[in-house]
């Protein structure tokens, strides 16, 4: 069997697809393509305007006019990609709390997914690619040559995101980033426009008691 060219790896937040994905990209020489970060840009240029994220057409508005860049990283310091909105590198600022607070109903608006998705799916279908993200398997790229989700407990998720953040030499509290991770969990799920879920082939792996070693290796052999 050929290795499989289009892979699609959805799964909440934090669940580790970035980590498996990007791992995954480079072990095939395939493109890493996150599309969590073209909402996050989104978002961020909205707070950016002064736009009320509630304000559905003026968000919807500046995400089909935005430019918005998804290169192979310049720098090495720990980005897994290079986030450009109208040419500024905003790559960092896509991770601020404020954008983590805002991005879940910013991409629940109907014509905000239609904008980026349709952007995704051209790359994607390129081929050589892993594309992460929440509905990649079952709207972006249904025809994934294999469909990974991702899944792990919401306070298994929320303790990787606390000791990430506590890595970058940031600060947190875990029952914060728990209590966020469970408000997204919420938003991203139950939205009418392509919620988060399990395509129906999708191989399912839940993380939680499994290292990112294991699950990049069972992965790997799904591939090869
Ligand atoms: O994976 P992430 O945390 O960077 O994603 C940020 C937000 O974007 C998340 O709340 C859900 C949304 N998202 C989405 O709706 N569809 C995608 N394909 C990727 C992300």
């Amino acid at each position: 069997m050929p290795i499989p060219s289009i892979i699609a790896i959805d799964g909440p937040a934090a669940s580790g697809k970035s980590t498996l994905g990007r791992r995954l990209a480079d072990s095939l020489s395939y493109l890493f393509f996150d599309t969590g970060v073209m909402y996050r840009a989104v978002t961020w240029g909205s707070l950016q305007h002064g736009l009320e994220i509630s304000d559905e057409a003026a968000v919807t508005s500046l995400a089909e006019t935005a430019q918005i860049d998804v290169r192979p990283p310049s720098k090495e310091d720990g980005r897994a990609c290079d986030v450009l909105l109208d040419g500024v590198d905003i790559t960092w600022e896509t991770r601020r709390a404020d954008v983590e607070a805002n991005v879940s109903p910013v991409s629940a608006y109907r014509d905000v997914r239609k904008a980026l998705a349709s952007q995704q799916r051209r790359i994607g279908l390129r081929g050589r690619v892993v594309m992460v993200g929440r509905d990649i398997g079952t709207v972006v790229l249904p025809e994934a040559d294999l469909k990974i989700y991702l899944d792990a407990s919401a306070p298994e998720r929320a303790s990787r995101r606390y000791k990430e953040i506590l890595q970058r030499g940031g600060q947190a509290d875990y029952d914060q980033v728990l209590a966020g991770v469970r408000s997204r969990d919420e938003i991203d799920s139950n939205r009418a426009f392509s919620p988060l879920r399990a395509a129906e082939d999708a191989v399912i792996i839940d993380s939680d008691k499994l290292s990112a070693e294991e699950v990049f290796a069972k992965v790997e052999a799904l591939c090869r």
